[in-house]
């Protein structure tokens, strides 16, 4: 097949640039060569830039769809639960019974911390932020996990997925119970991966605790729907970090600061303040008319993507979990949900919203399920980070396996000041 090109004709020059073709999505211009032409791209934020090859998740923003190595997310959150869904993200394939056991197990194995990185958690204040918290203590475990460490390693690098897989619940879990006052909660073999979160979250040394099954799958299927997105900012993060040769750990700490920001996945915190703040459907009018202010800097949080033009397909499953979590807690009148509703319905039908194909996103609903489980707002963005980190640690191995790994050096357009020469203090202004 004859090798499709474009052709940038620039002062009388033409410079070809081959066209390159992936399974699904967008064709790209392979535009490396621009650099020996003296010339370079410009798209801050990356609106249209491809920053890799990838083959780990695939969205189609028109269409709303989103695929884990080729699965529909809508199958995966049905079908499937979070380890096997990791599984399959690490490895590509999904496991077959004798791998998928193999794995739960080796999960299970690394999910305790060492016993001295509980003392880290004494060095912050009780009332830190828990995304404060999993930066820190995320970044720390490269001083304890140093034989897994070695970015070049494959089997470092293996060790050091599994060990970050295993043990960010356990860290998320853990500043929970620092913000409450709380003894920490040890893992529990006999549990599985979203029970065993929930048990280190609620359970006390002073009584039994049985995890509910129906929250604990809920909270399965919220690991599923935040695990990957392709290129998204944190994981961006992750890539351009770890592209030096960094460690896992560090890498994955630059992911989680990243996701932080209420324009990223702190848009969950954010959209739940939001709708307290909105507090009765009587006044949804006056927040959508500020989001449409360009002199207010309000946005309706949860709403809008960067790829989405269409329903994020995360945001209507995240929508039938909250049906099911609030009918298992009988909270079916809860008056925030009755609130999203309503919010999503009017905006839906709002121009503004129609005009600028602004929808739901993931960020819009998880709030108030993971809310009526009795998980505080600060949470949110950790339990996102939690999901999330397979997912990094995945984009980490593919970009520093890749053989035409290269750290990752954008340039620019100087705007700047022309050369000068220096103003010794007496001739200053
Ligand atoms: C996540 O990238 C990923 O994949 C992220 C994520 C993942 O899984 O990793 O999906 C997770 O981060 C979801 C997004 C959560 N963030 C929010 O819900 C915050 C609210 N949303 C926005 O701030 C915004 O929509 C972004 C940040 C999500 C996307 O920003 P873009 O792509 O840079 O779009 P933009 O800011 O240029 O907006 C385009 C237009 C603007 O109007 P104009 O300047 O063209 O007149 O749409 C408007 C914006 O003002 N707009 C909104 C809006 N989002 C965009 N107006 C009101 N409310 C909003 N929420």
């Amino acid at each position: 097949m004859t090798q499709r090109t474009a052709i940038l004709s620039i002062d009388g020059r033409s410079i070809e640039l081959p066209i390159l073709s992936g399974t699904l999505g967008p064709d790209v211009i392979d535009t490396r060569a621009l650099g020996h032409h003296g010339l370079f791209t410009y798209d801050p934020g990356f609106l249209s830039t491809a920053s890799c090859a990838s083959d780990i998740s695939f969205i189609d923003g028109d269409q709303g769809l989103l695929y884990y190595r080729g699965y529909p997310i809508e199958q995966l959150a049905e079908q499937s639960d979070f380890l096997e869904v990791s599984y399959l993200l690490l490895h590509g394939e999904l496991p077959n019974e004798a791998q998928k056991r193999d794995f739960l197990a080796k999960v299970g194995k690394e999910s305790m911390l060492h016993d001295q990185m509980g003392k880290f958690f004494q060095g912050f204040r009780r009332d830190s932020h828990p995304m404060a918290v999993m930066v820190g203590v995320v970044g720390a475990m490269s001083a304890f996990y140093r034989h897994s460490s070695d970015a070049f390693d494959p089997v470092q690098r293996q060790t050091a997925g599994l060990r970050l897989l295993a043990k960010v619940p356990t860290i998320a879990a853990w500043s929970y119970k620092y913000n409450e006052g709380e003894p920490f909660m040890y893992p529990q073999k006999r549990l599985n991966y979203a029970e065993n979160f929930l048990y280190m979250m609620f359970a006390t040394p002073c009584e039994e605790y049985l995890p509910n099954p129906i929250l604990a799958r809920a909270l399965d299927r919220i690991f599923i729907l935040h695990a990957d997105h392709e290129q998204n900012a944190s994981s961006s993060t992750v890539r351009v970090a770890g592209s030096s040769g960094a460690n896992p750990f560090a890498c994955i700490a630059a992911g989680i600061a990243s996701l932080w920001g209420p324009l990223h996945g702190g848009a969950n915190e954010a959209t739940l303040k939001m709708l307290e703040e909105i507090g009765d459907v009587s006044r949804i009018g006056e927040y959508i008319k500020r989001a449409k202010d360009k002199t207010d800097s309000f946005r309706l949080m949860g709403f809008g993507h960067r790829v989405y033009k269409n329903m994020d397909p995360r945001a209507a499953l995240m929508r039938q979990t909250c049906h099911e979590v609030l009918d298992e807690l009988g909270l079916n009148d809860d008056p925030l949900f009755k609130l999203a509703l309503e919010l999503e319905k009017i905006a839906l039908e709002d121009e503004y919203f129609i005009q600028k194909k602004l929808y739901p996103n993931v960020d819009f609903y998880s709030g108030i399920v993971m809310r009526a489980m009795g998980i505080p707002n600060s949470m949110f963005t950790a339990i996102f980070a939690l999901a999330r980190t397979v997912g990094w640690v995945a984009q980490w191995q593919e970009m520093i396996s890749e053989p035409e790994h290269r750290i990752a050096r954008p340039r620019q357009l100087y705007t700047g000041a022309q050369r000068r020469d220096f103003v010794p203090m007496e001739q200053r202004g």
